[in-house]
């Protein structure tokens, strides 16, 4: 393992009919509050009712910031940080999925800080201090409700990065999976894709000894797997959606991030990929994450056939590692293609076309990736693969 120093002050609250405890969380950090929220969803499905409801009883000053695009714009949070700045707000409250999270967090950050919000987010400043937030999450998928990053996007300049800061975790999150029903089946498989992701982007790591955090990693996996078409089969499963929900907050809440980096290379090319095309964040991982695999299976075989072996359950009776870790990312593609996931840059009629564009926006730092280092003729042959 590599040293390390675990933070995390989120107060995470999960359960039934949780939603309630705002009444208790809130008033701890103000009256006049900032609610964000999404497209609309929370509208449809009765949640806002039960929020304002709430913020009502505690008798608070509530502004709104809605229509928090999928793919959050930095538009957006600079209404948000306007709102906060014109109004003496207090705290934010963020009603929704990653998105809403993510936004939140970069209106937050921005409210305390002079210039534009942007610089945050292109690393030009960093966030010292926030407003405090908290989330009612609504959508399984990121673990923004229990981590300190943020992504957002520059629909003017095509530009999508993650930023973070300590100052940007959630002082509370509230999952209840109830809240979860709604959401739609390609949303729903998209935040399943995600959270494994996220698992496989921590899992490809370059540190020795780490027995506990592979088999962690692993768990992880094998629950959403083993659930996953379970969920699909009836949407409005308290005990799948409870599983599932739970999954995405371990998969990227640090946990499974002590003692050692993770990789991160497939994020950064799909968030190049979403900001030229605007296609859902998990649509894209679930087509680049198997080629980022194939194209780096070389690396350390011995991982790939380890994955293979005890997540997709490959016999590794005489054959090479290679060979293993192989059959291990077919499994994971028709695993994916069996849930309805694309497979194809083409299922979102993305061709060759933009591949420079594309391949030079993941490049906009350099070289990136922990457990290998790629470069622009890797993007180009991962994104070529995934044509
Ligand atoms: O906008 P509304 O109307 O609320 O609808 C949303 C949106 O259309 C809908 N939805 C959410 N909860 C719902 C629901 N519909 C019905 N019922 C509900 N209960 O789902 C759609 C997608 O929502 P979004 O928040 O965009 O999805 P997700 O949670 O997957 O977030 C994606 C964003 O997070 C970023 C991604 O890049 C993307 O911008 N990420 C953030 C990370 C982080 N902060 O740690 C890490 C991730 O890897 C990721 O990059
Ligand atoms: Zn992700």
């Amino acid at each position: 393992m590599n040293s390390f120093a675990y933070y995390n002050p989120t107060k995470l609250i999960f359960g039934k009919n949780e939603v309630e405890k705002l009444k208790e969380e809130i008033p701890q950090y103000g009256k006049k509050v900032l609610l964000v929220y999404g497209g609309g969803s929370i509208k449809r499905n009765g949640l806002y009712d039960q929020v304002t409801g709430l913020l009502k009883e505690i008798n608070a000053e509530v502004h709104e910031l809605a229509g928090v695009e999928p793919n959050p714009r930095i538009s957006t949070v600079r209404k948000g940080v306007e709102i906060c700045k014109n109004e003496g707000i207090e705290f934010i409250l963020a009603v929704g999925g990653g998105s809403v999270i993510d936004c939140t967090k970069a209106v937050a950050a921005g409210a305390k800080y002079d210039g534009d919000a942007w610089d945050l987010v292109i690393k030009k400043a960093f966030a010292e201090e926030a407003l405090p937030f908290g989330t009612v999450l609504t959508l399984a998928a990121t673990g923004s409700e229990m981590n300190s990053g943020s992504v957002i996007t520059n629909w003017e300049t095509h530009e999508k990065y993650g930023w973070g800061s300590p100052a940007v975790f959630p002082k509370f999150s509230i999952l209840d999976p109830q809240n979860t029903f709604t959401v739609p089946r390609d949303q729903t498989i998209y935040g399943m894709v995600d959270m494994m992701s996220h698992v496989f982007e921590q899992y490809f790591n370059n540190a020795s000894n780490t027995p506990l955090q592979d088999r962690l990693c692993e768990s992880t996996l094998k629950t959403v797997i083993e659930t996953a078409p379970q969920l699909l089969e009836n949407l409005e499963s308290y005990e799948h959606r409870e599983t599932i929900l739970y999954s995405g907050t371990i998969a990227l809440n640090g946990m499974l991030q002590m003692g050692y980096r993770g990789d991160w290379a497939t994020h950064n090319i799909e968030h190049a990929v979403s900001a030229v095309y605007d296609i859902p964040h998990a649509g894209g991982l679930a087509i680049l994450f198997p080629n980022w695999m194939r194209h780096n299976i070389d690396v350390n075989p011995a991982r790939f056939a380890q994955m293979a072996v005890r997540v997709f359950e490959v016999d590794p009776a005489g054959r090479t590692e290679k060979e293993v870790g192989l059959e291990g990312i077919d499994k994971l593609s028709e695993f994916w293609s069996s849930l309805g996931a694309p497979s194809r840059l083409a299922d979102y009629e993305i061709n060759d076309e933009n591949i420079d564009v594309m391949a030079d926006k993941a490049m906009a730092n350099g070289e990136f990736g922990n457990f290998t280092s790629l470069n622009h003729d890797d993007v180009k042959a991962i994104l070529k693969a995934s044509l």
